[in-house]
């Protein structure tokens, strides 16, 4: 009976799939949702995709702001300048009452999650802390001639080196943070961005098929895009997309994105299966992730990709490079179980999609090899869910050779 290891390898792949979701183990939502002062702080956390990167992250200080002092920032300034200014407010080290008032001289200079986004200029990304006469601690930019405009208030929630909370009493202001022209959503040049970052074969058949004006249309509500490399297209394993019919390969351009905002931070905290432009129905042509280390792996049931790099993040719209073309399992491959096939199968299984979607014809890439094992990314643990759905992929491959 196969039952049981079956059982097992389900469970196991479970309890590995709960320690990748819970990274830090905190949530900064949650630690605010029961201050109403904080409220609009905290508003602007999720709608900025901020709250993610947050509860992503380990040994870090969060400075908030209450309502009041919220209102110099919000409602005046576009989401992109707010959410600079609340990058600004993520110092990228542990700081509690305590070690705040022991800063050795006095003050220091400490690095914030805005100076990560590659949008801060020179040093505008890093905060001045300076522990102040009579107890009172000030907080500025790094930038020379900044003034100490903000101070300490008060502490909100401390889980011991993870995450420290404390309220702040105005914001911190770089210089230009301000006055930074909002990226206009329909000024942004998809396909000349992607040519820049080595994924011309991508850009190509996106404008070729068309497929880049469902993007485009997509952007004011929010857009991720995940875009093979140059090399990714030559890799063994990739099918020959000449053989594609026009409408999967504009399924396999769509499944390429997704139509909500994503950055790194809400990929590593993501949970569960992720509709992308090419879903038409409920579970299909979804995305699902893993993290390892400081990487998100995506997984599209076929074979695991890593993202690569961040080309563009800018609300509401994120781009990544991926290493590999993201080949969905209703055009490549079986339908994703949660565990391995266990028997060795003679045929290729008939793609089960039962939607208007080309894949209802026995497409002649299901026989194309997937994904080879070597694919892992570097690190991975060995019982990772890339590694079964590896195995998986490999089983599909016996099953078409
Ligand atoms: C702090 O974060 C680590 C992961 O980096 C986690 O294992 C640990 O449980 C967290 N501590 C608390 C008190 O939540
Ligand atoms: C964090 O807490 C909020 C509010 O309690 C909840 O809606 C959200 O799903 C939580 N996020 C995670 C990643 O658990
Ligand atoms: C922080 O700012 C204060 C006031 O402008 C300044 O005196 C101090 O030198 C700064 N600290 C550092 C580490 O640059
Ligand atoms: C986008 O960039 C490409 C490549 O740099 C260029 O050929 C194209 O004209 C640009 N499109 C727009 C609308 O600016």
């Amino acid at each position: 009976m196969a039952a049981l290891p079956t059982f097992s390898l389900i469970a196991l792949i479970f309890s590995f799939l709960v320690v990748f979701s819970t990274v830090g183990g905190h949530n900064i939502t949650e630690i605010l949702s029961g201050s109403p002062d904080y409220s609009q702080f905290n508003s602007y956390l999720t709608q900025t995709r901020l709250a993610d990167e947050i509860n992503s992250r380990t040994t870090i200080t969060v400075l908030v702001l209450s309502n009041g002092a919220m209102s110099a920032l919000a409602g005046k300034h576009p989401l992109s300048v707010v959410k600079n200014a609340l990058s600004l407010l993520v110092l990228l080290d542990y700081y509690d009452t305590q070690k705040l008032h022991q800063i050795s001289k006095g003050t220091t200079l400490t690095t914030t999650l805005y100076q990560t986004t590659g949008n801060a200029p020179g040093n505008l990304g890093f905060v001045n802390i300076t522990d102040l006469k009579g107890g009172k601690v000030g907080f500025g930019s790094a930038a020379s001639g900044s003034k100490l405009d903000s101070s300490y208030t008060k502490s909100i929630k401390q889980i011991p080196y993870n995450i420290s909370v404390l309220e702040i009493d105005a914001p911190i202001i770089s210089p230009g943070l301000l006055t930074a022209p909002a990226p206009s959503a329909a000024e942004v040049n998809i396909t000349g961005l992607l040519e820049k970052a080595g994924c011309k074969t991508f850009a190509n058949l996106l404008v070729t098929s068309g497929v880049i004006k469902t993007y485009e249309s997509a952007v004011d509500k929010g857009l991720t895009v995940f875009a093979p490399s140059d090399e990714a297209f030559k890799a063994d394993g990739v099918p020959d997309l000449s053989k594609l019919t026009q409408a999967e390969l504009v399924s396999l351009l769509e499944y390429h994105a997704l139509t909500e905002y994503k950055p790194k931070g809400s990929l590593k905290t993501n949970k569960g299966s992720i509709s992308t432009l090419a879903t038409n129905g409920a579970g299909k042509f979804g995305i699902t992730t893993s993290t390892s280390g400081d990487e998100v792996v995506l997984h599209t049931g076929v074979g695991p990709s890593r993202v690569a790099d961040t080309v563009l993040d800018a609300t509401p719209i994120a781009i990544f490079t991926v290493d590999n073309v993201l080949l969905p399992t209703e055009l490549f491959g079986k339908s994703p179980s949660p565990a391995p096939a266990p028997e060795p199968v003679s045929a290729p299984t008939p793609s089960p999609a039962k939607s208007p979607s080309p894949a209802e014809a026995p497409s002649p890439l299901a026989a194309s090899p997937p994904a080879p094992p070597m694919d892992t990314p570097e690190g991975a643990p060995a019982d990772s869910p890339a590694a079964a759905e590896n195995s998986k992929a490999g089983n599909a491959a016996g099953l078409s050779l």
